[in-house]
Formats: structure tokens, sequence, C-alpha cells
């Protein structure tokens, strides 16, 4: 069988470009026992595979050169030398970035087909679904706080925001256009969102939020940390979970100038780290799998078709053409 992958063809620095990877066509299977031949139907491309292009470890090993990129996807069983899984079995992965692979049962992980789209599970269901739902739990969230998100109209962040919705929160989000805004305010039901990038955050959180926030859920850093810095109230938590702003930076941006808040506030600032939450995938895929069947949370996605489009899709995370999960349906 005849499966195409994504390869990264030269290390990065900066903005990363098509040039960067290459399409390559490559033999697969069959199967030998114990093993299992699947399709992938959704592959997740998601800011932090910015970090394994680089020639340093990031918080994962780099990305091997000329070889397939590694990364989230789900797939069906087409073969099986297996007693664990049949045809037909919906499985998650982290052999994305390619159409077809071969693997032994302790690199999948079943998932039901109920759940629809199967992409759920590289979204709200899935990793980014739970990083939302992990930081909330990090950052201590409780009903009455006031908190602040940055990158919302994202996978993370607009999932962050409908979770605090519902745990009795007054939800502020800030994104990068006027149609992320209006689904933050329409579909996700945040009380206040913005748009970063006509006026400073630091003015637009102030006028939202004039008697301060709680909670600070730091998907960019740079100016939205430092915006929040000032806005958080005394004890104010900080969950941080990401830095766009920065992942293309050739040189490292200096820190937030007024760090002092941490002090003068006593803030406490926590790195979340999705992986370490590994052991409560169990409870967080019952929670948040009731609230998709009952419409407490929606997942918003955003497809392009064809692995031949996953670099686009990827290289479209800096700019923000995505809202929600970005998502590449293979097959
Ligand atoms: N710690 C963990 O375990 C963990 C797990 C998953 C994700 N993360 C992190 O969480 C963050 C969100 O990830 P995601 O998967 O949900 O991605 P995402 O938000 O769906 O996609 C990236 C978004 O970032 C925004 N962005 C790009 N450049 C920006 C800049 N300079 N300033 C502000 N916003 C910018 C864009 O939206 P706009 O149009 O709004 O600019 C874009 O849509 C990332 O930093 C990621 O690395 C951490």
């Amino acid at each position: 069988m005849i499966s195409r992958e994504i390869q990264l063809a030269s290390r990065l620095t900066g903005m990363p470009t098509a040039d960067n990877f290459s399409l390559v066509q490559r033999e697969v299977g069959p199967p030998h026992d114990q093993q299992v031949l699947v399709r992938n139907l959704f592959i997740s491309v998601d800011p932090y595979m910015r970090g394994r292009m680089n020639e340093e470890k990031s918080y994962a090993p780099p990305f091997a050169l000329h070889q397939a990129l590694e990364g989230g996807a789900v797939g069906e069983v087409i073969e099986s030398r297996d007693m664990e899984f049949n045809v037909g079995d919906l499985v998650t992965s982290n052999f994305g970035w390619r159409e077809y692979f071969i693997a032994s049962p302790k690199e999948l992980h079943p998932v039901s087909r109920e759940n629809q789209p199967p992409s759920v599970y590289l979204g709200a269901l899935g990793m980014t679904g739970m990083t939302a739902w992990a930081g909330l739990q990090l950052g201590e969230v409780k009903a009455g706080d006031v908190v602040y998100i940055s990158g919302a109209a994202g996978a993370v962040g607009n999932v962050a925001g409908q979770l605090a919705k519902l745990r009795g929160c007054r939800v502020i989000g800030s994104a990068g256009s006027m149609a992320k805004v209006a689904f933050l305010r329409g579909e996700c039901k945040f009380d206040v969102a913005f748009d970063y990038k006509i006026g400073p955050v630091i003015e637009q959180l102030k006028l939202e939020a004039p008697d301060g926030i709680d909670v600070y859920f730091d998907n960019v850093g740079g100016d939205a940390l430092e915006a929040a810095l000032s806005a958080l109230r005394v004890g104010g938590r900080i969950v941080a979970c990401g830095g766009i702003s920065g992942y293309n930076a050739e040189k490292p941006k200096p820190g937030p100038t007024n760090l002092f808040n941490v002090i003068t506030k006593r803030l406490t600032m926590k790195g979340l780290l999705v992986r370490d939450w590994l052991e409560q995938q169990s409870e967080f895929e019952l929670e948040m799998g009731d609230y998709l069947r009952t419409g407490k949370v929606k997942n918003k996605e955003t497809v392009v078709v064809g692995i031949d489009h996953a670099v686009s899709a990827f290289l479209g995370l800096f700019p923000g053409t995505n809202i929600g999960k970005m998502v590449v349906k293979v097959a």
C-alpha cells in the first residue's frame, strides 16, 4: 500500500514556510502478527509542533529530519492481526501527518464511533479539550471568578471559555478578528470578547474588567501576559499554557516589564503540560462526552481537506486562519 506523508525537510528558524516540508510517498505494510493497519481520517496540526521543528529540545524531542512528522490523528482499522482490534474500529494515535500506518495495539487508543465527527477526538474530546479542562483545574477556577483567556477562539481557548462559563465564571476572551469575537460571544457564550489587533490589550482588558480579573489562562504570552499581570487582583492565578506570540521569534523576547506584580499582588503562576494529566483522561472523557452529547459544550473546528494541504493548515495557525481546532481531513 502506498501512503503519502509529510516530512520535515529542514530545520526552522523564524516563521516556517512550505519549503521546510516535503510530501513523500512510502510503501506501508502488510501488518505482521500483533500489528494493525490503520487509515487516518483526520490529523491534527498544533502550535506545539513548531517547537519540535527546532534543533533544540523543547518539552518533547525535536522531530527527525526526512521522516514522517508525528502528531495526533484519528483513523480506522482496515486490517488487523491482533485480537484487540477489529476492522472498522476507530482509534486515536500519535501517527499523524500520514495517510496509513502500521502500529502495535499499545500505540493505539480505541474510541467510540458514537461521537461525531471523529475529529472531535482531536478537539474538544481530545488533547486540546483536555488541556482546557486541566488548565481550569490547575488554576483552581471556581464560580464567581473573572477569567481572561487569550487565544480564546482557538482549540484550547474556546473550550476553556465554555467550561469556565459552565463553572459559573465571568469569561473574557481576546482573539485576532471580529469574526472570532462574534464566535466567542455568540456560539461560546463568553461574556465579553475583544479583538487584540485593534488596540492595546491592556486598554481593552481594563475597559472590560475595570475591577480586575481573578484568573488568566495564557495561550499566547507577550502583550496579553503583560496586560493580565496588570489586571489581576490580589491572589490572582495565571495558568501558563502556551506562548504562541513567541514561537517564531528568532531571538528570545524580553519578558514582561511588570513581573513585579507577582510580588505586590501575591500572584501564582503555574505551568501546564497536558501530558501530566493522562491519568485523568477517562474522567475528562466522561465529563466532556456528556457536555458534548447534551450540547453544553460545542466542538468548533476548521477543516482543511487533503494531506497535501496539511502544511498550509499548520502554517495557518500563526496568522490565525482557524476558528476552533485546526484539523486536516485525510480520507
Ligand atoms: N501546555 C500544554 O500542554 C498545551 C497543550 C496544547 C496547546 N498548548 C498551547 O496552547 C496555545 C493554544 O493552542 P491551540 O492548539 O488551541 O491553538 P489555536 O489557538 O487553535 O491556534 C493558534 C492561534 O493562536 C493565535 N495566534 C497566533 N499568533 C499569535 C500572536 N502573535 N498573538 C496572539 N495570538 C496568536 C491565532 O489566533 P488569533 O487569530 O486570535 O491570533 C491562532 O488561531 C498554544 O500556545 C499551544 O502551544 C499547550
